[in-house]
């Protein structure tokens, strides 16, 4: 959802720019742009599309190397279209800005400043922020009193960096909302900025996570903050780097790294026959009668499988919301509930605002999350990280599996503090969990097939991926990433709701994706199914179990446990999408009008 960064320092300033944005291109892939300042003259360049389109239009042009000073941006549209002219750095008539968020209120600042004279050239809403500063510099010649004015004009979510040729050594910077780093350089007078951790890895030792509300001014003469309250922070050194490792797309790599990041995911939290956590102790649910879980995307389909799990493992009543629904439905918030955010990201804009209103209604909280170090993890009480590593492809594969694993393991550990569970039932749940690694481990005979599968499966009105129980979320999470990558309409379903309006669709064009897991009320599901194959609809059932029904078949593993169903049948679903995407020529990885951070409502 748009990523910036910046530099001040002697080193070749486009080329830290453009790595740091080679990092941040997962945010946005619109656009990108960097402006370089040398002196007073600031050169910018701009392409449409990926990086790699910045890239080859800065080594035409020949850029040198000395610049002292730059701002970059890849983008992820929110007002106005993908083309160059929208493309950030923007320019007004002596200073460039980049941004991330949304200004909510520039449509009346975009008027008023063009009945003062300015003119406009893009749609965007994040022009404004450049007029408006240079209508305040232009009245009082006062830099810090124009930015200042500027900020306190815009409301929104921004993070923003503003060059001017009127003060040509600095950047000023502010945030709130959308997340942004000021890091001081390895080098003496180096100050770098980016919106997230790792393009500064390597380059930084310390660094400052702006909070809400903070900005200042970055020279090479040090870095004035407008307020006292900062705290430095030791950025981490390991730089974790994401390679396709032989793998045609991330998304692939990925997929097949799930059996050994779980094992991560697991590590020290299980341990013979208990279930341990480091970052809380079950006191946390002392006095709580409902868990509520909010989160967007995938991370909801993750939280939605919870819910199943803490009301039967644990026998906590467990409610589940769509955080972008939750913000504005003025929800009713008891102390007694225990707050979960569930994010890959801990940057999604819908998701933090709900944690920041929890909190705020003084609601214990625990951010389930996958980088450290993000807006959530530094806002929530308690924080479990999921490890799965740094995850590239847009569409989330082993962000799901380690959050379903690691929420299991929470219903598992409350079950017992509440004596909810016996002995027994929890040895037989820690054994099905220690199969986990293996259940996701991917077969070559399974990818094959849904490689075959690929080719039949792409013509037709619709596919309708059904399941009960936890298969629903996990049919919700089929049916998303076939819709992500292959643009294909699909829908998730609970497979005993279907009679009631959408069978009325079936028919030899409607695929039904149907979850037939052994475990789990395999002969409810075989009813839906066959009221389906009724009607004519082209089945492919993914089960252990042969169903003479189906036009086709994924065969997965007998096992004891329908957990370890569900994880052998998620990544046969990762693998059809993908399949079905690659016949179709799609980007795999960066699919369209996608960002895998979202740092705007
Ligand atoms: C975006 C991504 C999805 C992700 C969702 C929530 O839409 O493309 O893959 O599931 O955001 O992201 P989060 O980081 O909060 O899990």
């Amino acid at each position: 959802m748009c990523g910036i960064v910046g530099y001040i320092g002697s080193k070749n300033t486009t080329e830290i720019l453009m790595d740091g944005l080679k990092e941040l291109e997962y945010r946005g892939y619109d656009s990108t742009g960097i402006a370089l300042l040398d002196n007073d003259k600031i050169e910018v360049y701009k392409a449409l599309g990926k990086l790699k389109n910045l890239e080859q239009k800065i080594s035409d042009a020949n850029v040198g190397e000395n610049h002292f000073l730059g701002i970059g941006h890849t983008r992820w549209a929110t007002h106005g279209k993908p083309t160059e002219l929208n493309a950030h750095p923007h320019l007004g008539e002596y200073s460039y800005v980049v941004h991330n968020g949304i200004i909510e209120n520039y449509k009346e600042i975009k008027d008023k400043l063009i009945q003062d004279g300015h003119k406009f050239i893009s749609q965007t809403d994040t022009e404004v922020i450049v007029h408006l500063f240079e209508n305040y510099y232009n009245n009082s010649n006062d830099t810090k009193e124009a930015f200042q004015k500027t900020i306190a004009d815009l409301k929104g979510a921004y993070s923003i960096l503003l060059i001017s040729k009127v003060q040509p050594d600095s950047i000023f910077f502010f945030k709130h909302g959308s997340p942004l780093i000021v890091a001081k350089g390895k080098e003496e007078k180096e100050v770098l900025f980016s919106s997230t951790d790792a393009p500064l890895i390597g380059l930084a030792d310390d660094v400052v996570y702006l909070e809400d509300g903070m900005g200042g001014i970055a020279s090479p003469a040090g870095i004035e903050f407008f307020s006292d309250e900062i705290t430095w922070s030791t950025l981490p050194q390991s730089k974790q780097y994401a390679q396709k490792d032989g793998f045609r797309f991330f998304m692939e790599k990925e997929i097949y790294e799930q059996h050994d990041v779980i094992t991560d995911s697991m590590l020290g939290r299980l341990q013979d026959d208990q279930i341990h956590f480091d970052e809380f102790d079950a006191k946390i649910i002392e006095g709580i009668d409902e868990i509520k879980i909010c989160a967007c995307g995938t991370s909801y389909h993750a939280a939605l499988t919870a819910s199943y799990l803490f009301e039967r493992l644990s026998k906590i009543r467990c409610s589940v919301e769509i955080a972008s629904e939750f913000r504005y439905k003025e929800p009713l918030m008891s102390k007694k509930t225990l707050f979960v955010v569930i994010s890959q990201s801990g940057e999604t804009a819908d998701t933090l605002e709900a944690l920041k209103m929890a909190k705020k209604a003084g609601l214990k909280s625990i951010v389930v999350c996958n980088v450290d170090n993000s807006s959530m993890t530094r806002l929530g009480d308690v924080t479990v990280l999921t490890r799965a590593g740094i995850e590239k492809g847009v569409a989330s594969t082993k962000a799901f599996s380690t959050q379903t694993v690691v929420l299991w393991m929470m219903a598992l550990y409350f079950a017992k503090f509440k004596n909810a569970i016996s002995q027994d039932k929890l040895n037989s749940e820690i054994f099905a969990l220690r199969e986990v690694p293996k259940a996701l481990i991917v077969c070559d005979k399974m990818h094959e097939k849904t490689r075959r599968l690929s080719k039949r499966y792409l013509h037709g009105h619709g596919f309708f991926f059904i399941g009960r129980d936890v298969f629903f979320p996990l049919a919700l999470e089929g049916a998303l990433k076939l819709k992500e990558i292959s643009y294909l309409h699909a829908e998730g379903y609970p497979a005993g709701e279907m009679k009631h309006g959408p069978i009325a669709l079936a028919d030899p064009e409607l695929f039904t994706i149907a979850l037939m897991p052994q475990n789990l009320h395999y002969d409810k599901i075989k009813s839906n199914v066959e009221e389906l194959s009724a009607r004519d609809s082209t089945i492919c059932s993914i089960s252990p179990l042969d169903f003479e029904l189906s036009d086709d078949f994924i065969k997965t593993n007998k096992t004891d446990h329908y957990m370890l169903e569900f994880f052998e049948m998620l990544v046969a679903l990762q693998l059809l999408s993908m399949e079905i995407s690659v016949r179709l020529g799609n980007d795999v990885d960066m699919p369209r009008n996608l960002a895998k951070s979202v740092t705007v409502e």
